[in-house]
Protein backbone atom coordinates (compact mmCIF):
# COMPACT_ATOMS: atom_id res chain seq x y z
CA UNK A 1 0.00 0.00 0.00
CA UNK A 2 1.44 3.66 -0.68
CA UNK A 3 1.86 5.63 2.43
CA UNK A 4 -0.23 8.72 2.29
CA UNK A 5 0.17 10.89 5.62
CA UNK A 6 -4.19 9.94 6.45
CA UNK A 7 -2.97 6.07 6.98
CA UNK A 8 -0.79 6.63 9.49
CA UNK A 9 -3.33 8.68 11.65
CA UNK A 10 -5.31 8.14 14.87
CA UNK A 11 -8.29 10.24 14.93
CA UNK A 12 -10.60 10.76 17.58
CA UNK A 13 -14.11 11.69 17.24
CA UNK A 14 -15.50 14.90 19.40
CA UNK A 15 -19.09 15.56 19.53
CA UNK A 16 -19.11 19.20 20.67
CA UNK A 17 -22.11 18.99 22.68
CA UNK A 18 -20.96 16.78 25.21
CA UNK A 19 -17.27 17.04 25.26
CA UNK A 20 -16.41 20.07 27.73
CA UNK A 21 -18.03 23.31 28.66
CA UNK A 22 -15.98 25.90 29.21
CA UNK A 23 -18.65 28.79 29.63
CA UNK A 24 -21.09 27.30 32.16
CA UNK A 25 -23.79 27.34 29.91
CA UNK A 26 -24.13 23.76 30.46
CA UNK A 27 -23.22 22.98 26.57
CA UNK A 28 -20.17 21.98 25.44
CA UNK A 29 -17.88 24.30 23.24
CA UNK A 30 -14.97 25.12 21.33
CA UNK A 31 -13.19 26.87 24.24
CA UNK A 32 -13.45 23.28 26.28
CA UNK A 33 -12.39 21.52 23.09
CA UNK A 34 -8.86 23.44 23.16
CA UNK A 35 -8.93 22.70 26.61
CA UNK A 36 -8.26 19.67 26.14
CA UNK A 37 -6.02 19.03 23.13
CA UNK A 38 -3.01 18.12 25.34
CA UNK A 39 -5.40 15.62 26.94
CA UNK A 40 -5.92 14.09 22.96
CA UNK A 41 -2.58 14.39 22.08
CA UNK A 42 -0.98 12.72 25.42
CA UNK A 43 -3.93 9.70 24.12
CA UNK A 44 -1.42 9.84 20.72
CA UNK A 45 -4.34 10.81 18.50
CA UNK A 46 -3.01 13.30 16.14
CA UNK A 47 -6.67 14.20 14.23
CA UNK A 48 -10.24 15.04 15.39
CA UNK A 49 -13.50 14.20 13.62
CA UNK A 50 -15.47 17.60 14.83
CA UNK A 51 -18.92 16.23 14.73
CA UNK A 52 -21.23 19.73 13.53
CA UNK A 53 -20.32 23.11 15.02
CA UNK A 54 -22.36 24.87 13.03
CA UNK A 55 -25.36 27.01 13.30
CA UNK A 56 -28.75 24.77 13.95
CA UNK A 57 -31.94 24.18 15.49
CA UNK A 58 -30.83 20.81 16.67
CA UNK A 59 -33.56 18.80 15.81
CA UNK A 60 -31.21 16.25 14.70
CA UNK A 61 -28.42 17.93 17.13
CA UNK A 62 -26.13 19.87 14.88
CA UNK A 63 -27.24 17.20 11.79
CA UNK A 64 -29.67 20.11 10.82
CA UNK A 65 -27.49 22.87 9.17
CA UNK A 66 -28.58 26.50 9.21
CA UNK A 67 -25.48 28.04 7.69
CA UNK A 68 -22.87 26.19 6.77
CA UNK A 69 -20.03 29.15 7.11
CA UNK A 70 -20.77 29.83 10.41
CA UNK A 71 -20.34 28.53 13.97
CA UNK A 72 -23.15 28.26 16.43
CA UNK A 73 -23.47 30.90 19.43
CA UNK A 74 -24.03 27.66 21.27
CA UNK A 75 -20.26 26.33 20.54
CA UNK A 76 -18.40 30.13 20.09
CA UNK A 77 -17.84 31.83 17.14
CA UNK A 78 -15.32 31.63 14.06
CA UNK A 79 -12.81 33.18 15.69
CA UNK A 80 -12.86 30.55 18.57
CA UNK A 81 -13.03 28.09 15.57
CA UNK A 82 -9.81 29.67 14.25
CA UNK A 83 -8.07 29.79 17.28
CA UNK A 84 -9.33 26.09 17.73
CA UNK A 85 -7.52 25.05 14.10
CA UNK A 86 -4.06 27.05 15.52
CA UNK A 87 -4.08 25.27 18.74
CA UNK A 88 -4.89 21.97 17.28
CA UNK A 89 -2.35 22.58 14.28
CA UNK A 90 0.77 23.73 16.94
CA UNK A 91 0.31 20.40 18.79
CA UNK A 92 0.56 18.26 15.12
CA UNK A 93 -3.17 17.50 15.33
CA UNK A 94 -5.19 17.46 12.14
CA UNK A 95 -8.91 18.74 12.40
CA UNK A 96 -11.70 17.47 9.72
CA UNK A 97 -15.27 18.93 9.69
CA UNK A 98 -18.58 17.20 9.23
CA UNK A 99 -20.03 18.16 6.04
CA UNK A 100 -23.33 17.29 5.76
CA UNK A 101 -24.79 17.82 2.23
CA UNK A 102 -27.67 15.37 1.32
CA UNK A 103 -30.03 17.82 3.96
CA UNK A 104 -29.92 21.06 5.34
CA UNK A 105 -31.99 22.24 7.78
CA UNK A 106 -35.41 23.52 7.21
CA UNK A 107 -34.27 26.61 9.15
CA UNK A 108 -31.56 27.13 6.13
CA UNK A 109 -32.08 30.44 4.46
CA UNK A 110 -32.23 28.39 0.93
CA UNK A 111 -35.00 26.08 1.80
CA UNK A 112 -36.70 29.17 3.40
CA UNK A 113 -36.70 30.16 -0.03
CA UNK A 114 -37.46 27.61 -1.99
CA UNK A 115 -40.91 26.99 -0.17
CA UNK A 116 -41.90 30.45 -1.13
CA UNK A 117 -42.78 29.95 -4.70
CA UNK A 118 -41.94 27.96 -7.56
CA UNK A 119 -40.22 30.09 -9.30
CA UNK A 120 -38.22 31.15 -6.53
CA UNK A 121 -34.34 30.37 -7.64
CA UNK A 122 -33.73 28.56 -4.59
CA UNK A 123 -37.40 26.10 -5.30
CA UNK A 124 -35.21 23.31 -7.32
CA UNK A 125 -32.95 23.40 -4.38
CA UNK A 126 -34.90 20.81 -2.91
CA UNK A 127 -37.03 17.78 -4.04
CA UNK A 128 -40.60 19.63 -4.52
CA UNK A 129 -43.30 17.35 -5.86
CA UNK A 130 -46.46 17.19 -6.42
CA UNK A 131 -48.52 14.07 -4.57
CA UNK A 132 -50.36 11.44 -6.26
CA UNK A 133 -54.12 12.41 -6.75
CA UNK A 134 -55.94 11.30 -3.35
CA UNK A 135 -53.80 13.68 -1.49
CA UNK A 136 -51.01 11.40 -0.60
CA UNK A 137 -47.23 11.92 -1.10
CA UNK A 138 -45.44 11.28 -4.63
CA UNK A 139 -43.81 8.25 -3.75
CA UNK A 140 -44.06 5.32 -0.77
CA UNK A 141 -40.36 6.55 0.90
CA UNK A 142 -39.75 6.10 4.57
CA UNK A 143 -37.39 8.39 6.50
CA UNK A 144 -34.82 6.38 7.94
CA UNK A 145 -35.61 7.94 11.18
CA UNK A 146 -39.02 6.15 11.05
CA UNK A 147 -42.04 8.02 10.05
CA UNK A 148 -42.66 9.38 6.04
CA UNK A 149 -40.16 10.36 4.03
CA UNK A 150 -42.35 13.77 2.59
CA UNK A 151 -43.97 16.48 4.73
CA UNK A 152 -46.56 18.38 2.75
CA UNK A 153 -46.30 22.20 2.04
CA UNK A 154 -50.20 23.66 2.06
CA UNK A 155 -49.04 27.13 0.37
CA UNK A 156 -47.38 25.20 -2.54
CA UNK A 157 -49.81 22.37 -2.38
CA UNK A 158 -46.25 20.13 -2.49
CA UNK A 159 -44.18 17.77 -0.57
CA UNK A 160 -40.88 17.59 -0.02
CA UNK A 161 -38.55 14.66 0.41
CA UNK A 162 -36.55 14.29 4.02
CA UNK A 163 -35.12 10.93 4.27
CA UNK A 164 -34.27 12.03 7.75
CA UNK A 165 -36.15 14.22 10.31
CA UNK A 166 -38.93 15.97 9.17
CA UNK A 167 -36.54 19.25 10.11
CA UNK A 168 -33.83 17.80 7.69
CA UNK A 169 -34.82 18.35 4.04
CA UNK A 170 -33.07 16.72 0.99
CA UNK A 171 -30.58 18.67 -1.27
CA UNK A 172 -31.13 17.99 -4.96
CA UNK A 173 -27.65 17.12 -5.86
CA UNK A 174 -28.87 16.99 -9.42
CA UNK A 175 -28.90 20.81 -9.66
CA UNK A 176 -25.47 22.06 -10.45
CA UNK A 177 -25.94 25.41 -8.00
CA UNK A 178 -26.41 23.46 -5.43
CA UNK A 179 -23.27 21.10 -6.49
CA UNK A 180 -21.67 24.48 -6.76
CA UNK A 181 -23.13 25.55 -3.41
CA UNK A 182 -21.40 22.33 -1.70
CA UNK A 183 -17.89 23.23 -3.86
CA UNK A 184 -17.88 26.66 -2.05
CA UNK A 185 -18.62 25.46 1.64
CA UNK A 186 -15.62 22.87 0.70
CA UNK A 187 -13.40 25.55 0.05
CA UNK A 188 -14.72 28.08 2.70
CA UNK A 189 -13.12 25.80 5.25
CA UNK A 190 -9.89 24.22 3.56
CA UNK A 191 -9.07 27.59 2.98
CA UNK A 192 -9.36 28.13 6.55
CA UNK A 193 -6.95 25.46 6.96
CA UNK A 194 -9.49 22.68 7.79
CA UNK A 195 -7.70 19.62 6.94
CA UNK A 196 -10.64 17.62 5.33
CA UNK A 197 -14.02 15.64 5.54
CA UNK A 198 -16.23 13.60 7.56
CA UNK A 199 -19.20 13.23 4.72
CA UNK A 200 -22.43 12.41 6.06
CA UNK A 201 -24.35 9.80 4.22
CA UNK A 202 -22.71 11.34 1.47
CA UNK A 203 -23.83 7.88 -0.63
CA UNK A 204 -27.24 8.97 -0.23
CA UNK A 205 -26.74 12.47 -2.61
CA UNK A 206 -27.90 10.95 -5.89
CA UNK A 207 -31.68 9.47 -6.19
CA UNK A 208 -32.62 7.65 -9.09
CA UNK A 209 -34.46 9.79 -11.59
CA UNK A 210 -38.50 9.85 -11.37
CA UNK A 211 -38.05 8.81 -7.81
CA UNK A 212 -39.64 5.52 -8.18
CA UNK A 213 -41.44 3.58 -5.03
CA UNK A 214 -39.25 1.22 -3.09
CA UNK A 215 -39.75 -2.47 -1.78
CA UNK A 216 -41.90 -1.64 0.98
CA UNK A 217 -40.84 -1.70 4.72
CA UNK A 218 -41.31 0.43 7.53
CA UNK A 219 -37.93 2.19 7.84
CA UNK A 220 -35.73 3.59 4.90
CA UNK A 221 -38.25 2.20 2.47
CA UNK A 222 -37.12 3.36 -0.94
CA UNK A 223 -33.24 3.25 0.02
CA UNK A 224 -32.32 0.82 -2.92
CA UNK A 225 -32.84 3.56 -5.08
CA UNK A 226 -30.40 6.36 -2.91
CA UNK A 227 -28.12 4.29 -1.32
CA UNK A 228 -26.01 3.94 -4.63
CA UNK A 229 -27.18 6.57 -6.92
CA UNK A 230 -26.73 6.46 -10.73
CA UNK A 231 -24.96 9.92 -9.91
CA UNK A 232 -23.23 9.38 -7.19
CA UNK A 233 -19.35 8.87 -8.58
CA UNK A 234 -19.94 11.87 -11.00
CA UNK A 235 -20.74 14.04 -8.45
CA UNK A 236 -17.84 13.34 -5.61
CA UNK A 237 -15.70 13.17 -8.89
CA UNK A 238 -16.58 16.76 -9.47
CA UNK A 239 -15.60 17.42 -5.90
CA UNK A 240 -12.59 15.92 -6.12
CA UNK A 241 -11.05 17.63 -9.17
CA UNK A 242 -12.78 21.08 -8.48
CA UNK A 243 -11.78 21.25 -4.99
CA UNK A 244 -10.36 18.61 -3.11
CA UNK A 245 -7.36 17.74 -5.41
CA UNK A 246 -5.88 21.28 -5.07
CA UNK A 247 -5.72 20.80 -1.06
CA UNK A 248 -3.46 18.53 1.44
CA UNK A 249 -6.60 16.55 2.95
CA UNK A 250 -8.46 13.63 3.09
CA UNK A 251 -12.04 12.66 3.33
CA UNK A 252 -14.32 9.84 5.03
CA UNK A 253 -17.40 9.02 3.38
CA UNK A 254 -20.20 7.31 5.87
CA UNK A 255 -22.08 4.81 3.91
CA UNK A 256 -24.95 3.03 5.17
CA UNK A 257 -25.50 -0.67 3.51
CA UNK A 258 -21.71 -0.40 1.96
CA UNK A 259 -20.21 -3.56 0.58
CA UNK A 260 -16.69 -3.88 0.33
CA UNK A 261 -16.87 -4.56 -3.45
CA UNK A 262 -18.47 -0.84 -3.51
CA UNK A 263 -16.22 0.50 -1.63
CA UNK A 264 -13.44 -0.64 -3.37
CA UNK A 265 -15.17 1.30 -6.28
CA UNK A 266 -15.20 4.46 -4.78
CA UNK A 267 -12.19 4.49 -2.45
CA UNK A 268 -9.68 2.56 -4.43
CA UNK A 269 -6.53 4.16 -4.96
CA UNK A 270 -5.16 5.66 -8.33
CA UNK A 271 -7.02 8.57 -10.60
CA UNK A 272 -10.90 7.48 -9.71
CA UNK A 273 -10.90 7.37 -6.37
CA UNK A 274 -13.51 9.29 -4.92
CA UNK A 275 -13.21 9.53 -1.43
CA UNK A 276 -9.91 8.43 1.30
CA UNK A 277 -12.18 5.99 2.98
CA UNK A 278 -15.59 4.71 3.88
CA UNK A 279 -17.18 4.23 7.17
CA UNK A 280 -19.24 1.01 6.56
CA UNK A 281 -21.94 -0.75 9.25
CA UNK A 282 -21.68 -4.09 8.71
CA UNK A 283 -19.66 -4.81 12.08
CA UNK A 284 -22.17 -2.76 14.18
CA UNK A 285 -24.45 -5.15 13.30
CA UNK A 286 -23.27 -8.29 15.14
CA UNK A 287 -26.29 -7.83 17.74
CA UNK A 288 -28.82 -6.04 15.30
CA UNK A 289 -30.16 -5.83 12.37
CA UNK A 290 -30.37 -3.44 9.69
CA UNK A 291 -30.86 -0.70 12.89
CA UNK A 292 -29.93 -0.76 16.37
CA UNK A 293 -33.01 -1.19 17.59
CA UNK A 294 -33.91 -4.20 15.70
CA UNK A 295 -31.78 -6.24 18.20
CA UNK A 296 -30.77 -9.75 18.58
CA UNK A 297 -28.04 -11.22 21.15
CA UNK A 298 -24.63 -10.59 19.94
CA UNK A 299 -22.93 -12.99 17.71
CA UNK A 300 -19.12 -13.15 17.55
CA UNK A 301 -19.42 -15.08 14.43
CA UNK A 302 -21.08 -11.88 13.04
CA UNK A 303 -18.30 -10.00 14.42
CA UNK A 304 -15.52 -11.81 13.20
CA UNK A 305 -16.45 -12.02 9.49
CA UNK A 306 -17.43 -8.87 9.01
CA UNK A 307 -14.14 -7.62 10.22
CA UNK A 308 -12.16 -10.28 8.82
CA UNK A 309 -14.02 -9.74 5.38
CA UNK A 310 -12.95 -6.03 4.95
CA UNK A 311 -9.51 -6.48 6.37
CA UNK A 312 -9.01 -9.29 3.29
CA UNK A 313 -10.80 -7.65 0.80
CA UNK A 314 -9.63 -4.14 0.97
CA UNK A 315 -6.32 -5.34 1.54
CA UNK A 316 -3.85 -3.48 -1.26
CA UNK A 317 -6.66 -2.00 -2.96
CA UNK A 318 -8.28 0.69 -1.31
CA UNK A 319 -8.04 1.89 2.46
CA UNK A 320 -10.16 0.37 5.80
CA UNK A 321 -11.22 2.43 8.48
CA UNK A 322 -11.62 1.22 12.37
CA UNK A 323 -14.08 2.25 14.46
CA UNK A 324 -16.41 0.31 17.31
CA UNK A 325 -18.39 3.85 18.77
CA UNK A 326 -19.62 6.94 17.41
CA UNK A 327 -22.47 9.44 18.53
CA UNK A 328 -24.59 6.89 16.25
CA UNK A 329 -24.19 3.95 18.34
CA UNK A 330 -24.50 3.01 21.67
CA UNK A 331 -21.26 2.23 23.73
CA UNK A 332 -19.38 -0.92 22.63
CA UNK A 333 -18.89 -2.19 26.11
CA UNK A 334 -22.88 -2.34 26.87
CA UNK A 335 -22.98 -4.48 23.60
CA UNK A 336 -20.10 -6.37 22.66
CA UNK A 337 -18.32 -6.72 26.03
CA UNK A 338 -19.66 -6.47 30.01
CA UNK A 339 -20.56 -3.27 31.46
CA UNK A 340 -20.38 -4.66 34.67
CA UNK A 341 -18.25 -7.13 36.34
CA UNK A 342 -15.60 -7.44 33.16
CA UNK A 343 -16.27 -3.47 32.30
CA UNK A 344 -11.85 -2.97 32.64
CA UNK A 345 -11.06 -6.32 30.98
CA UNK A 346 -13.70 -6.24 28.02
CA UNK A 347 -13.02 -2.38 27.15
CA UNK A 348 -9.49 -3.37 26.62
CA UNK A 349 -9.84 -6.49 24.75
CA UNK A 350 -12.21 -4.79 22.37
CA UNK A 351 -9.65 -2.64 22.15
CA UNK A 352 -7.41 -4.99 20.95
CA UNK A 353 -9.82 -6.71 18.59
CA UNK A 354 -9.99 -3.78 16.57
CA UNK A 355 -6.63 -1.59 16.85
CA UNK A 356 -4.23 -3.90 15.81
CA UNK A 357 -6.16 -4.36 11.91
CA UNK A 358 -5.45 -2.57 9.25
CA UNK A 359 -6.56 1.09 8.34
CA UNK A 360 -7.24 4.30 10.11
CA UNK A 361 -8.66 4.17 13.89
CA UNK A 362 -11.17 6.45 15.00
CA UNK A 363 -11.83 6.66 18.43
CA UNK A 364 -14.99 8.16 20.38
CA UNK A 365 -15.05 10.53 22.87
CA UNK A 366 -15.53 8.91 26.21
CA UNK A 367 -14.40 5.14 24.76
CA UNK A 368 -10.71 5.59 25.93
CA UNK A 369 -12.39 5.37 29.34
CA UNK A 370 -14.73 2.70 28.52
CA UNK A 371 -18.12 4.78 29.26
CA UNK A 372 -21.09 2.74 29.21
CA UNK A 373 -24.99 3.10 28.55
CA UNK A 374 -26.92 5.11 30.52
CA UNK A 375 -30.30 3.44 30.68
CA UNK A 376 -32.86 6.05 30.34
CA UNK A 377 -36.13 4.52 32.11
CA UNK A 378 -38.22 7.22 29.92
CA UNK A 379 -39.36 8.40 26.65
CA UNK A 380 -39.36 12.13 28.39
CA UNK A 381 -35.38 12.00 29.03
CA UNK A 382 -34.40 11.02 25.72
CA UNK A 383 -33.40 13.53 23.39
CA UNK A 384 -32.50 11.84 20.22
CA UNK A 385 -34.59 12.17 17.57
CA UNK A 386 -34.82 8.64 15.95
CA UNK A 387 -35.19 7.47 19.10
CA UNK A 388 -38.35 9.79 19.51
CA UNK A 389 -39.39 8.69 16.42
CA UNK A 390 -39.07 4.93 16.49
CA UNK A 391 -41.07 5.14 20.24
CA UNK A 392 -43.94 6.54 18.06
CA UNK A 393 -44.01 4.15 15.32
CA UNK A 394 -43.50 1.41 17.61
CA UNK A 395 -46.55 2.45 19.71
CA UNK A 396 -48.27 2.69 16.71
CA UNK A 397 -47.70 -0.68 15.62
CA UNK A 398 -49.48 -1.40 19.73
CA UNK A 399 -45.80 -2.31 20.96
CA UNK A 400 -46.13 -1.61 25.26
CA UNK A 401 -44.20 1.25 27.01
CA UNK A 402 -42.15 -1.10 28.57
CA UNK A 403 -41.44 -3.19 25.54
CA UNK A 404 -40.09 -0.14 23.51
CA UNK A 405 -37.82 1.37 26.52
CA UNK A 406 -36.24 -2.04 27.13
CA UNK A 407 -35.02 -1.24 23.47
CA UNK A 408 -34.03 2.27 23.50
CA UNK A 409 -32.12 1.71 26.65
CA UNK A 410 -30.00 -0.86 24.65
CA UNK A 411 -30.22 1.13 21.16
CA UNK A 412 -30.91 4.75 21.92
CA UNK A 413 -28.03 7.21 20.04
CA UNK A 414 -28.54 9.13 23.40
CA UNK A 415 -26.50 6.49 25.40
CA UNK A 416 -23.33 7.59 23.25
CA UNK A 417 -24.10 11.23 24.34
CA UNK A 418 -24.14 11.54 27.75
CA UNK A 419 -21.12 14.45 28.57
CA UNK A 420 -17.93 13.14 28.99
CA UNK A 421 -16.67 12.16 32.41
CA UNK A 422 -13.83 13.66 33.45
CA UNK A 423 -13.97 13.68 37.20
CA UNK A 424 -15.78 12.98 40.18
CA UNK A 425 -16.69 16.14 40.96
CA UNK A 426 -20.26 17.56 40.61
CA UNK A 427 -21.16 17.29 37.36
CA UNK A 428 -18.09 15.20 36.24
CA UNK A 429 -16.33 17.80 35.66
CA UNK A 430 -17.97 18.42 32.12
CA UNK A 431 -20.04 22.17 33.20
CA UNK A 432 -19.74 24.72 36.36
CA UNK A 433 -23.69 25.17 35.13
CA UNK A 434 -25.76 23.83 38.09
CA UNK A 435 -27.68 21.42 35.35
CA UNK A 436 -25.62 20.04 32.21
CA UNK A 437 -27.80 20.16 28.99
CA UNK A 438 -28.46 16.81 28.91
CA UNK A 439 -28.17 13.50 32.07
CA UNK A 440 -24.55 12.39 33.12
CA UNK A 441 -23.86 9.04 33.91
CA UNK A 442 -24.25 8.49 37.56
CA UNK A 443 -21.39 6.01 36.87
CA UNK A 444 -19.15 9.04 36.73
CA UNK A 445 -17.79 8.89 40.28
CA UNK A 446 -16.18 5.95 39.33
CA UNK A 447 -15.35 6.18 35.46
CA UNK A 448 -13.75 9.43 34.81
CA UNK A 449 -10.48 10.47 33.18
CA UNK A 450 -9.24 11.89 36.17
CA UNK A 451 -8.81 8.49 38.20
CA UNK A 452 -8.11 6.55 34.47
CA UNK A 453 -5.56 8.95 34.58
CA UNK A 454 -3.93 7.76 37.92
CA UNK A 455 -4.42 3.79 37.25
CA UNK A 456 -1.23 2.44 35.51
CA UNK A 457 -4.30 -0.60 35.05
CA UNK A 458 -6.84 1.67 33.42
CA UNK A 459 -8.47 1.38 30.26
CA UNK A 460 -6.97 4.95 29.12
CA UNK A 461 -3.66 3.87 29.91
CA UNK A 462 -4.41 0.42 27.94
CA UNK A 463 -5.54 3.13 24.58
CA UNK A 464 -2.68 4.94 25.44
CA UNK A 465 0.06 1.95 25.36
CA UNK A 466 -1.17 0.32 22.31
CA UNK A 467 -1.78 3.13 20.32
CA UNK A 468 1.64 3.94 21.31
CA UNK A 469 2.32 0.18 19.69
CA UNK A 470 0.85 0.68 17.26
CA UNK A 471 3.09 3.79 15.97
CA UNK A 472 5.85 2.19 16.70
CA UNK A 473 5.26 -0.63 14.39
CA UNK A 474 4.03 -0.14 10.77
CA UNK A 475 2.58 -3.91 10.99
CA UNK A 476 -0.37 -2.81 13.07
CA UNK A 477 -1.43 -0.23 10.02
CA UNK A 478 0.33 -2.19 6.92
CA UNK A 479 0.54 -5.64 7.45
CA UNK A 480 -1.45 -8.27 5.75
CA UNK A 481 -4.46 -10.13 7.79
CA UNK A 482 -4.73 -13.92 8.53
CA UNK A 483 -7.49 -15.20 10.64
CA UNK A 484 -7.15 -18.46 12.37
CA UNK A 485 -9.48 -20.58 14.31
CA UNK A 486 -12.51 -19.24 12.52
CA UNK A 487 -15.17 -21.49 13.72
CA UNK A 488 -14.18 -20.87 17.42
CA UNK A 489 -17.14 -19.69 19.57
CA UNK A 490 -15.09 -17.86 22.28
CA UNK A 491 -12.18 -16.60 20.61
CA UNK A 492 -10.80 -14.04 17.87
CA UNK A 493 -7.40 -14.97 16.12
CA UNK A 494 -5.39 -13.14 13.66
CA UNK A 495 -2.06 -12.75 12.49
CA UNK A 496 -0.79 -9.38 10.74
CA UNK A 497 2.44 -9.88 8.17
CA UNK A 498 4.97 -7.12 7.41
CA UNK A 499 8.26 -6.99 6.22
CA UNK A 500 9.43 -9.69 8.44
CA UNK A 501 7.49 -8.71 11.53
CA UNK A 502 4.59 -10.83 12.34
CA UNK A 503 1.79 -9.84 14.99
CA UNK A 504 -0.35 -12.59 16.52
CA UNK A 505 -3.14 -11.23 18.30
CA UNK A 506 -5.96 -13.57 20.85
CA UNK A 507 -9.56 -11.67 22.13
CA UNK A 508 -11.43 -13.57 24.07
CA UNK A 509 -15.16 -12.87 24.15
CA UNK A 510 -16.04 -15.05 26.86
CA UNK A 511 -17.37 -14.20 30.11
CA UNK A 512 -16.26 -17.23 31.19
CA UNK A 513 -12.27 -19.09 31.50
CA UNK A 514 -11.78 -20.95 28.47
CA UNK A 515 -8.98 -23.03 27.26
CA UNK A 516 -6.60 -21.52 24.60
CA UNK A 517 -4.47 -23.90 22.40
CA UNK A 518 -2.29 -22.59 19.20
CA UNK A 519 -3.19 -22.99 15.86
CA UNK A 520 -0.59 -25.30 14.45
CA UNK A 521 2.80 -23.62 13.36
CA UNK A 522 2.48 -20.46 15.30
CA UNK A 523 4.91 -20.78 18.74
CA UNK A 524 3.92 -18.04 21.14
CA UNK A 525 6.96 -17.06 23.20
CA UNK A 526 6.09 -15.04 26.42
CA UNK A 527 9.07 -13.08 25.19
CA UNK A 528 7.61 -11.76 22.66
CA UNK A 529 4.24 -10.86 24.43
CA UNK A 530 4.18 -6.96 23.48
CA UNK A 531 0.13 -6.36 25.41
CA UNK A 532 -1.86 -8.22 27.37
CA UNK A 533 -5.09 -6.75 29.78
CA UNK A 534 -4.11 -9.49 32.56
CA UNK A 535 -1.55 -10.10 34.16
CA UNK A 536 0.43 -13.17 32.18
CA UNK A 537 2.91 -15.33 34.63
CA UNK A 538 5.56 -17.13 32.66
CA UNK A 539 3.69 -20.06 31.63
CA UNK A 540 2.96 -21.78 28.46
CA UNK A 541 1.93 -19.59 26.17
CA UNK A 542 0.88 -21.93 23.53
CA UNK A 543 -1.63 -24.00 25.96
CA UNK A 544 -3.40 -21.64 28.62
CA UNK A 545 -6.43 -21.05 30.03
CA UNK A 546 -7.63 -17.71 28.91
CA UNK A 547 -9.63 -15.40 31.32
CA UNK A 548 -12.66 -14.01 31.27
CA UNK A 549 -12.37 -11.22 27.99
CA UNK A 550 -8.65 -11.85 27.87
CA UNK A 551 -6.52 -10.14 25.31
CA UNK A 552 -2.83 -10.67 24.09
CA UNK A 553 -0.86 -9.10 21.68
CA UNK A 554 2.30 -10.95 20.45
CA UNK A 555 5.07 -9.75 18.04
CA UNK A 556 7.53 -11.76 16.29
CA UNK A 557 10.93 -10.34 14.22
C1 LIG B 1 -25.45 10.34 10.05
C2 LIG B 1 -25.07 11.09 11.28
O1 LIG B 1 -23.94 10.49 11.86
C3 LIG B 1 -26.26 11.07 12.18
O2 LIG B 1 -25.98 11.53 13.48
C4 LIG B 1 -27.35 11.88 11.53
O3 LIG B 1 -28.52 11.79 12.31
C5 LIG B 1 -27.66 11.39 10.13
N1 LIG B 1 -26.48 11.08 9.37
C6 LIG B 1 -28.39 12.44 9.37
O4 LIG B 1 -27.54 13.53 9.12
Amino acid sequence: MSKDFYKDLIVYQIWPRSFCDSNGDGIGDIGGIISKLDYIKDLGADAIWLSPVYPSPNHDYGYDIADYMDISPDYGTLDDFKTLLFEAHRRGIKIIMDLVINHTSNEHKWFIESKKSEDNPYHDYYFWRKGKSDKKPPNNWKSTFAGPGWTYDEHLDKWYLHLFAVEQPDLNMDNPKVRKEVKDIMRFWLDMGVDGFREDVITFISKKEGLPDGFPIPVACGIEHYKKGPHLHEYLAEFKDDVLAHYDCFTVGEAPMMTPEYAIELTAEGKDQRLNMMFHFEHMQADCFITDFLQRPFSLKKYKSSMSKWQKALYGKAWNTLYLENHDHPRIISRYGDDKKYRVESGKMLAVSYLCQGGTPFIYQGQEIGMTNIRLPEIEMYEDVATKNVYKMARGFGLSDKMIMSLAKKASRDNARTPVQWNDSKNAGFTAAEKPWFHINPNYTEINVESDLENPNSILNFYKKLIKLRRENPVFTYGNFKEHMENSKDFYVYERNLDGKKLFVICSFSNKAVRFKAPKGINLEYENLILANYNSRKTSDNEFTAKPYEARVYLFG
